[in-house]
């Protein structure tokens, strides 16, 4: 299928392999291994000779057709799937580092990704210039002729930052012509951006989030060009991580993504009435949204979104009242994890982002009276009144 259809169309058909025995839904091939017809055949695949499968950690006909789904939705040459979102980041980024080389990462990222890039790779002799990278000057003074990463979230987690991927990656590429732009799409999905078009070289998701988006499966990808992505899966999954996504996830994933266009659009909607209340509400003190005219990188969010996106982040007077509303909301969940059909609540200063230090988090620009919000599918009129209550207690 050719990427002209529309996006809807798009998650509910595309690349949609006809299998054999004419199942309508993408059967499930529960196995680990494959069998061969002959000592020659297991010889000719694993020499590359021969197509065909293997081994479920090298492949598996059901993950192979979520594989291409993405890659289609993302816009890229090829994907390969993970068992999470960190197993795809990581496995990218081990895979295209080396002892030595030089990495600029914005310095608002999911906790994780902070850590394993600001803490972790140096231990394997990686340098990383952990700046601001909507900040233009900051961003020019990092780069170097040698840099071979750049790491950044299209909407950052939990600031909502937004990035300029264009701008970033044509700076970037002018003065290392080597090295690769990585940008995690997790927030905004490939139905609000695709990095690819804007000059990215990788994209990485947890679809733990929104792509499944029903809270049963954890799970990541790479997507880029086939060069990169047979190294990321050769080595970054098959050798390093060997972090697999299992058929049965693969599956749910297939699943999802069917309404992920109806999910992102309802979504979305909801999340401008939501925003709406938060502004007005007098116990809020500061509403983090891109799509608010007031906030930082609107133009480029304007430019670059297609929406604003479902998540939300906003600041109480205090750490106390944060933690108030945290403990009285009987609608939203209290959990972590976004972009569910059920509204998420957390706090990230103790929860997500706990393995930063104060300093880390104020030059991440939050504090701990910041609450993150991902809106889900229920009626916004319902998680308002169940707002407006948790306020009200929290006074
Ligand atoms: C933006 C972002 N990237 C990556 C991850 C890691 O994904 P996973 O939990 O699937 O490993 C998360 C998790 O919350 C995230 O928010």
């Amino acid at each position: 299928m050719s990427h002209s259809y529309r996006e809807a169309t798009t998650v509910v058909h595309g690349n949609h392999e006809k299998n054999a025995l004419g199942a309508l839904a993408t059967p499930i091939y529960q196995t680990s291994t494959f069998v061969f017809d002959s000592a020659e055949q297991g010889g000719r695949r694993f020499a590359g000779q021969e197509d065909g499968y293997i081994y479920t950690r090298l492949g598996n006909p059901t993950t192979r057709q979520l594989e291409r789904k993405i890659a289609l939705l993302e816009g890229g040459e090829d994907c390969v799937a993970f068992s999470s979102g960190m197993g795809a980041i990581s496995a990218t980024l081990l895979t295209l580092l080396r002892c030595g080389d030089h990495i600029v990462s914005d310095n608002t990222l999911y906790g994780c990704t902070f850590s394993l890039i600001s803490e972790t790779l140096p231990r394997f002799g990686v340098e990383p210039s952990v700046i601001d990278m909507t900040d233009e000057a900051a961003f020019k003074a990092a780069m170097r002729p040698d840099t071979k990463i750049v790491y950044f979230e299209t909407i950052g987690n939990p600031s909502m930052k937004v990035i300029d991927v264009e701008a970033v990656a044509a700076y970037a590429h002018k003065v290392a012509p080597g090295c690769l732009v990585i940008a995690d799409n997790t927030f905004a999905t490939p139905l609000l951006l695709n990095p690819l078009s804007l000059g990215a070289d990788v994209v990485v998701h947890s679809a733990t989030k929104y792509l499944n988006g029903h809270g049963d499966v954890v799970a990541g990808f790479s997507i880029s060009r086939k060069e990169i992505i047979d190294k990321v899966r050769m080595v970054g999954l098959k050798d390093i991580t060997g972090a697999v996504l299992g058929p049965q996830e693969a599956y749910l994933i297939l699943r999802s993504l069917k309404t992920l266009k109806i999910r992102m659009d309802t979504i979305c909607a909801n999340t401008l009435k939501i925003v709406d209340f938060l502004v007005r509400a007098p116990q809020v003190e500061k509403v983090f949204f891109p799509g608010l005219p007031e906030h930082p990188n609107y133009e480029v969010a304007k430019k670059e979104l297609r929406q604003f996106g479902g998540m939300i982040s906003f600041e109480m007077h205090s750490f106390e009242a944060a933690k108030k509303v945290l403990n009285n909301v009987k609608l939203c969940v209290l959990a972590v994890s976004l972009g569910d059909c059920e509204t998420l609540i957390q706090h990230p200063a103790s929860m997500t982002h706990s393995m930063c230090t104060k300093e880390e988090i104020e030059a991440a620009g939050f504090s701990d009276r910041l609450i993150r919000f991902s809106v889900g599918l229920e009626d916004p009129d319902d998680l308002i009144a169940d707002l407006k209550q948790a306020f009200e207690a929290a006074e």
